[in-house]
């Protein structure tokens, strides 16, 4: 190879790493000067551009480019050209770091600033106040009711809602094939075990925790396998009520339904017993009272005819005593039972209660 060429390659190496650098670094270009334009750069964008930057200053300058490559070729450089070789390859470094950290520190300051603006709270703003939530209407219409008989000295029991048949049916007096099961069919789950029908499951658990006497009342969930309509749900809610103490008559029962109507519905409130059927208590009542709106003279709520059925009710049966290990020679008990969905529809005037289980805010919202 003549002298002269030998000569010209180390500057032609050179020239070659800084056009191959000219041409990557052109996407980059606008970033430099002495803020760079960033315009329509997103903050995402401006890391992943930073990130790429930083390669490509590693390609460029780092100890494998080909610009450190050709900084090793000096010696090859005839002495006279020496001095000169190597100011070109400096000032090319110079340019390269120059451009370079120019793009480097304009897009660390806008991804700076993008940060701070994304991220900086104005603390003049008004809060966003916390939607505050309520409470259902049937716990309402619950709650209602468990201050009424706190007050007249009931403990209020929270008991199972899978049961077995022995107090779903049996300590209640309802045998096997005895037909009142039939009206009250239930959910099987695993053998044995049912979802309760009724609350007055908690008689039987209130009396054997307690013994005698007692007076509790037992809200809660139940379930049957009714069809749903209006008035009909598989899953809701009944309160039942219970004492049993020495002397306990049908005149302790009326009294205490009666006084529970009035702080319920209103002073002038009146309550009629019927005649009625449960195999838990002999002699049974159904319990009615007098329409809170009309008052008994006749409207929609009350289908015209001035009253509202309520619930069942009666003496506690000797059976249902005996089950439980108290002695019926010495102890007699009332009880009642009522459902709190019904009740709710009542005094809300909702005309279908399968409205409560439909979880629409914009209905349950307007019940505080
Ligand atoms: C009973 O469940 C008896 N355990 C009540 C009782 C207790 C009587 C203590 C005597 C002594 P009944 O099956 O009638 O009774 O139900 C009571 C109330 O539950 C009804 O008056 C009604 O308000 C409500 N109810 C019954 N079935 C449904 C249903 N599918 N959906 C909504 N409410 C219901």
């Amino acid at each position: 190879m003549p002298d002269s060429e030998k000569d010209q390659e180390p500057t032609q190496q050179v020239e070659a790493a800084r056009k191959a650098f000219e041409q990557e670094f052109g996407r980059f270009a606008r970033f430099t000067g002495s803020s760079g334009d960033l315009s329509g750069l997103s903050l995402e964008q401006a890391i992943i551009e930073q990130r790429l930057l930083a390669e490509l200053r590693t390609r460029h300058l780092g100890k494998k480019s080909a610009l450190a490559a050709s900084k090793k070729l000096i010696g090859r450089v005839a002495p006279d050209l020496r001095a000169t070789f190597g100011q070109l390859v400096q000032s090319i470094e110079g340019r390269l770091t120059k451009v370079l950290d120019e793009a480097e520190q304009n897009l660390k300051n806008y991804i700076e600033n993008e940060r701070t603006t994304l991220e900086s709270i104005d603390v003049t703003l008004p809060g966003r106040r916390p939607r505050r939530g309520h409470r259902h209407p049937i716990t309402l219409v619950r709650e209602r009711i468990e201050d009424i008989f706190v007050a007249l000295g009931y403990a209020i029991e929270d008991d199972r809602e899978i049961e077995t048949d022995f107090y779903n049916f049996d300590a209640l007096n309802i045998p096997e094939n005895h037909p009142a099961r039939a009206s009250q069919d239930t959910f099987y789950t695993t053998e044995g075990f049912a979802l309760r029908s009724q609350t007055s499951t908690v008689q039987i658990h209130a009396m054997q925790r307690r013994g005698a006497p007692v007076r509790m009342i037992a809200p809660g969930r139940v379930f049957r396998r009714d069809t749903p309509d209006p008035t009909h749900n598989p899953m809701f809610f009944q309160v039942e009520g219970l004492c049993v103490d020495r002397g306990i008559t049908m005149a302790h029962l009326k009294g205490t339904v009666a006084e529970f109507l009035r702080r319920m519905f209103g002073a002038e409130t009146v309550t009629r017993f019927r005649p009625s059927y449960f195999p838990f208590t002999e002699p049974s009542a159904e319990f009615d009272f007098s329409c809170f709106r009309c008052k008994g003279a006749g409207c929609r709520i009350c289908k015209n005819s001035g009253w509202i059925e309520l619930g069942g009710s009666g003496m506690v049966h000797p059976n249902v005593l005996r089950a439980v290990g108290v002695d019926p020679e010495e102890f007699s008990g009332f009880a009642f039972g009522l459902g709190i969905d019904r009740m709710c529809a009542l005094m809300y005037e909702l005309d279908d209660i399968r409205l409560l289980f439909e979880n629409d805010v914009r209905f349950l919202e307007q019940f505080e």
